[in-house]
């Protein structure tokens, strides 16, 4: 999976970073900031744009030292604008932090904004890294890969676009139409576009596509370079069952979250500091009651070999979760990073080392290791070999909530009765009788939030879960790491390990009959924990139950909502073939959205899925590829039913 080339980086006079592959530098060694500046920003009007804009999204191609990125940054903190830039950049071969240490050390008065990048810049490998700065004024999206497969799976439109491709003589791949037709699907009419470049093809390609371009004054000794406005129409979306809602986006302001569970929270979160005014309403005194109540979440990455769509969810959404708790004030991380995973049995062991041989993590977060070094790391004797998993960890989810929640303002011991459309907004009932008004609505009531979808049939199902509060015991006491082997166990705290977690059916979500303890499934956790102790057993002191709220393909649902009538209308001719250019783009109902379907691995996904959630109301640019996001979409089992002429 580690396909992406070196860029075979020198320094010229050993200060200007040059690619030995293309033979070009990365920008002029006379003065590579007042160039980028000149070209690129000048070019497109910035820091201009910034002060009459809540939001402005940028596009490039050719993400390079990122030094672009960083003086767009810092001019955006200069101007004072609230103005929230998202950022996306293409780059199929992408310098090491090593090498962007090395470019910034001559650039002292970029090091705020470096430092930042360097720590948290991505690895290498091919797809999409989403990266948040600023407390989410600035964020990120980082297309490693050949531009022309990238650029396909973006979804969002620019403000702007720096075309910055090394010279077309010597890239021609980074100036063809393949390229220029994906810039104009990105585009709106009224988009800028500033490149380096004068070159007649580079001019004729982009006004082909749909750009008026004029030539400027180039940088130094170059004699001309080009900008140019989008002016035609904008280009549809390629599912339009999937496409993304243009309603009254910019006109939301308000926005109510229901349900204050680890999804409720971080996307309330993330909402605020993208500039929503957000109220979260919680039926319970505090914030993780439910499903994340739980005394500990492991966050651990759940790794599937095919990393194709939406196989690479779970990765991504693993890298992104660490940095976001990494990054939060208040560390939510308990006990010691690093978790043993051992394998099962011989097949699981295969896939265990390929999947380290791929490279589909990066090096620094995963490696396998034999039974004696796991033995040695976890503090317990282990049977078998396994990952080890440098930074994965423990989190208390009930904890974690409690201190995103906050910063937030959560309504507690409020249970919304019922949701209703007014107008252009929409109006919650509190079991009180008391009314909220509100432009638009989150749901993030687990398995219950089906109860507030009447527009479509939201397919979750209940899955019961039971921890088991084990007695430390002499062999466990010095355990020092949690280990995965199908369940899980937890080094003790205060004399008990955590053991986990059952997994029985229990469809009724309003039926918190699912709260009692079972003996049975003590027995569960016991019976995989043999795989550990043996005949050897620890006392069972209590535990605690709650219910995962799953979707059929175990995917997380995040997106609008929308009429189930309206899309069978519209779209059941799809049984005959996706001829999509005949059908409309899909109609949603106005500001309603749901975040629901974390199943067993919520405390790891709810970062990345918030993001997901703040692009579609916001209306920005995706974190992930469209092949994702379309995958966690309200409306993939419908489609699916349609394609199969079922409904
Ligand atoms: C036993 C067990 C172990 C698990 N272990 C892990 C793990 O190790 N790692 C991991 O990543 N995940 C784990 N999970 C999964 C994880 O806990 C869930 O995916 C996650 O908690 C779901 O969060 P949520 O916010 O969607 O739901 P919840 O936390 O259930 O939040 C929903 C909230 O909505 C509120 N609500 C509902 N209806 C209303 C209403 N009408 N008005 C107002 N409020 C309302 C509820 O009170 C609740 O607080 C585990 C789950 C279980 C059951
Ligand atoms: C002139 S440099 C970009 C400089 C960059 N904007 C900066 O601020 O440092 C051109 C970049 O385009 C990248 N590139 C070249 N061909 C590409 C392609 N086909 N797809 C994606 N990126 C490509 C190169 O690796 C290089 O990083």
């Amino acid at each position: 999976m580690c396909d992406l080339a070196s860029p075979q980086l020198e320094f010229k006079d050993g200060k200007t970073p040059v690619s030995g592959r293309f033979g070009d530098v990365y920008f002029s060694k006379d003065d590579g900031v007042a160039e980028s500046r000149y070209v690129f920003l000048q070019g497109c009007d910035l820091p201009e744009l910034f002060k009459d804009k809540d939001r402005f999204n940028i596009g490039e191609t050719g993400f390079g030292t990122g030094l672009n990125f960083l003086l767009t940054w810092q001019a955006l903190k200069e101007s004072q604008s609230n103005c929230r830039l998202h950022y996306v950049a293409v780059e199929a071969f992408p310098l090491t932090p090593d090498d962007l240490q090395e470019t910034y050390s001559h650039f002292t008065d970029l090091s705020d904004f470096s430092a930042q990048l360097i720590l948290n810049y991505p690895y290498r490998q091919g797809g999409f890294h989403h990266l948040v700065f600023e407390d989410g004024q600035v964020s990120l999206t980082l297309l490693f890969g050949e531009a022309a497969e990238m650029l396909p799976e973006v979804d969002g439109c620019m403000d702007a676009w720096y075309l910055d491709g090394f010279a077309p003589s010597k890239n021609p791949q980074m100036w063809r139409k393949e390229v220029f037709q994906q810039v104009a699907r990105l585009s709106q009419r009224g988009t800028r576009l500033a490149t380096f470049t004068a070159a007649g093809h580079v001019r004729r390609g982009l006004i082909d596509v749909g750009f008026s371009m004029s030539k400027r004054q180039g940088f130094g000794h170059k004699r001309e370079c080009l900008v140019g406005t989008y002016d035609a129409p904008v280009a549809r979306s390629i599912h339009p069952w999937f496409a993304r809602p243009v309603h009254h986006q910019k006109k939301m302001k308000k926005i109510a979250v229901i349900g204050a569970g680890v999804a409720g929270c971080v996307a309330a979160r993330r909402l605020q500091e993208d500039g929503f005014e957000v109220t979260v309403f919680e039926r319970a005194a505090q914030a993780g009651s439910e499903g994340s109540g739980n005394r500990i979440g492991i966050v651990k990455p759940h790794i599937v070999l095919n990393q194709k769509g939406v196989g690479r969810f779970n990765t991504v959404a693993y890298l992104h979760a660490l940095r976001f708790y990494d990054q939060l004030t208040q560390t939510p991380w308990m006990g010691a990073r690093g978790l043993f995973s051992m394998s099962k049995n011989e097949a699981d062991e295969a896939r265990h080392k390929t999947m380290v041989a791929r490279h589909i993590l990066p090096e620094a977060e995963v490696e396998y290791i034999d039974a004696q070094e796991a033995t040695k790391r976890v503090g317990l004797e282990m049977p078998r070999g396994g990952l080890w998993y440098a930074h994965a960890g423990c989190i208390e989810p009930s904890k974690l909530c409690q201190a995103v929640a906050a910063g937030l303002n959560v309504q507690y011991e409020q249970e919304i009765r019922q949701i209703e459309r007014e107008g252009d907004g929409w109006v919650l009932k509190t079991q009180n009788g008391d009314v909220f008004e509100t432009d638009g609505v989150v749901l993030a009531m687990a398995g219950e939030t089906s109860q507030f979808v009447e527009h479509f049939d939201l397919p979750l199902r209940g899955r019961r879960g039971q921890v088991s509060y084990m007695a430390v015991g002499d062999k466990t006491a010095g355990m020092k790491h949690a280990v995965s082997y199908g369940g899980y166990m937890l080094p003790a705290k205060d004399g008990t390990h955590i053991v986990g977690a059952s997994f029985e059916h229990w469809n009724d979500f309003t039926d918190h009959g699912y709260k009692d303890i079972l003996e049975s499934s003590h027995a569960e956790n016991r019976q995989k924990l043999s795989i550990l102790l043996g005949e050897e057993s620890l006392d069972i002191m209590d535990g605690r139950a709650s219910i995962r709220a799953m979707s059929p393909d175990h995917h997380p649902i995040v997106g609008p909502v929308f009429s189930q009538d309206w899309y069978v209308e519209e779209y059941h001719r799809l049984k005959h073939g996706p001829r999509a250019k005949r059908f409309a783009p899909a109609q949603y109902v106005d500001g309603l959205y749901v975040l629901c379907g974390l199943g067993a691995r919520g405390v790891q996904t709810a970062p990345l899925l918030a993001e997901i959630l703040c692009a579609y109301i916001s209306g920005r640019p995706f974190p992930v590829e469209t092949s994702i996001r379309e995958a966690l979409h309200p409306a993939r089992f419908l489609i699916r039913d349609i394609k199969k002429g079922n409904p």
